[in-house]
């Protein structure tokens, strides 16, 4: 009987460990790939000093019309320019690219 109970404690926590180890990581993934949304970064991190449709004031360049492809504007947004703060530490890669997107889709 004793046996019966311990077999079957160690099932049950092995069952959810397994459970721990597999579940989370493919739930996380799903995540991030869903919540990035490049208007919320860009409304987050970019739009107090570039308004929120990339056009505020003179301080700024036009981002609606900017002559940066994707490349260029991923450059700029992780290591910053002139008074414009380098973007590496305070976003993911994935998403200074779904901002990067973002900007592209307004110059079509
Ligand atoms: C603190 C204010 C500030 C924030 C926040 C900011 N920018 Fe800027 N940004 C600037 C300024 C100022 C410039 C002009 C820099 C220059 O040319 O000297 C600029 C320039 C740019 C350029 C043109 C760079 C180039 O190579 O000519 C892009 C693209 C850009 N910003 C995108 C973004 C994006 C995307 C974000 C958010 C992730 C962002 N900026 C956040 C102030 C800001």
């Amino acid at each position: 009987m004793k046996k019966t109970i311990l077999f079957l404690t160690v099932l049950s926590l092995a069952a959810s460990c397994s459970k721990k180890a597999s579940a989370p990581t493919s739930d996380a993934t799903a995540k991030v790939e869903k919540t990035i949304d490049g208007a919320a970064v860009f409304a987050r991190s970019c739009a107090r000093c570039h308004g929120a449709q990339g056009i505020k004031d003179q301080r700024t360049p036009n981002l609606q019309t900017i002559a940066l492809d994707k490349a260029g504007l991923i450059q700029s947004i992780t290591k910053g320019k002139g008074f414009m703060p380098a973007f590496e530490d305070k976003l993911e890669t994935a998403e200074i690219a779904a901002v990067a997107d973002l900007i592209v889709s307004w110059h079509k």
